[in-house]
């Protein structure tokens, strides 16, 4: 297995990631059946959850991207999101499921969700492959749909960086602080 020398260890295992996707798969496919929802992809990442996400959605989805990024290089959020969509993207009247990487402090998510808000979808939920309960900021957010809640560890793979390295990480392993510190 490729384990960079800056992972100290693998928290959440490609095996564990895969059933928890199928998982998350069928309760998706569930609630959106009858619903064409558009799946929108937070940038950049939740590219690789996303593109295993509606694989694993067993009814008709369309999927379009929008970016947001509130970190620079380092692993401490800077507070300011920066957030973008695509002119084309057009949500009003659409039940629209947002799925990001990670829920940090939340204000990401919060500034996104508020956005989108204003163009009146017609349903808004979130699901997010992770989850640091412990690093909240915006008080009491939460996702609709969560893989793994985790402790406060700075992690990457699967689509999460540092410093835009280890995105291509086929599991979520734990950066050794003295990467970062
Ligand atoms: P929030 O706005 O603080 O919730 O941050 C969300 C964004 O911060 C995520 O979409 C990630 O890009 C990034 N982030 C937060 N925690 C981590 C981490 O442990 N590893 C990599 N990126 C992270
Ligand atoms: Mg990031």
């Amino acid at each position: 297995m490729y384990l960079p020398y800056e992972v100290e260890k693998v928290l959440v295992s490609e095996e564990e990631i895969k059933a928890k996707v199928k998982e998350l798969g069928k309760l998706l496919t569930e609630e959106y059946k009858d619903k064409n929802p558009l799946m929108l992809c937070v940038l950049k990442g939740s590219v690789v959850f996303y593109a295993d996400l509606i694989r694993a959605m067993e009814c008709p989805v369309e999927i379009d991207f929008i970016r947001a990024s509130s970190y620079g290089s380092g692993t401490v959020s800077g507070g300011k999101v920066n957030f973008s969509v695509g002119a084309h993207v057009e949500i009003e009247g659409r039940d629209v499921v947002l799925v990001e990487d990670i829920l940090d402090t939340a204000r990401t998510l919060y500034t996104v969700k508020s956005e989108m808000l204003r163009s009146n979808p017609k349903s808004l939920k979130i699901v997010t492959l992770l989850d640091k309960p412990s690093r909240r900021v915006v008080k009491g957010f939460t996702a609709d749909y969560t893989g793994f809640a985790i402790e406060d560890h700075f992690v990457v793979g699967y689509g999460l960086d540092y410093a835009e390295r280890f995105r291509n990480l086929p599991y979520v392993g734990i950066l050794k602080p003295e990467v970062y510190s």
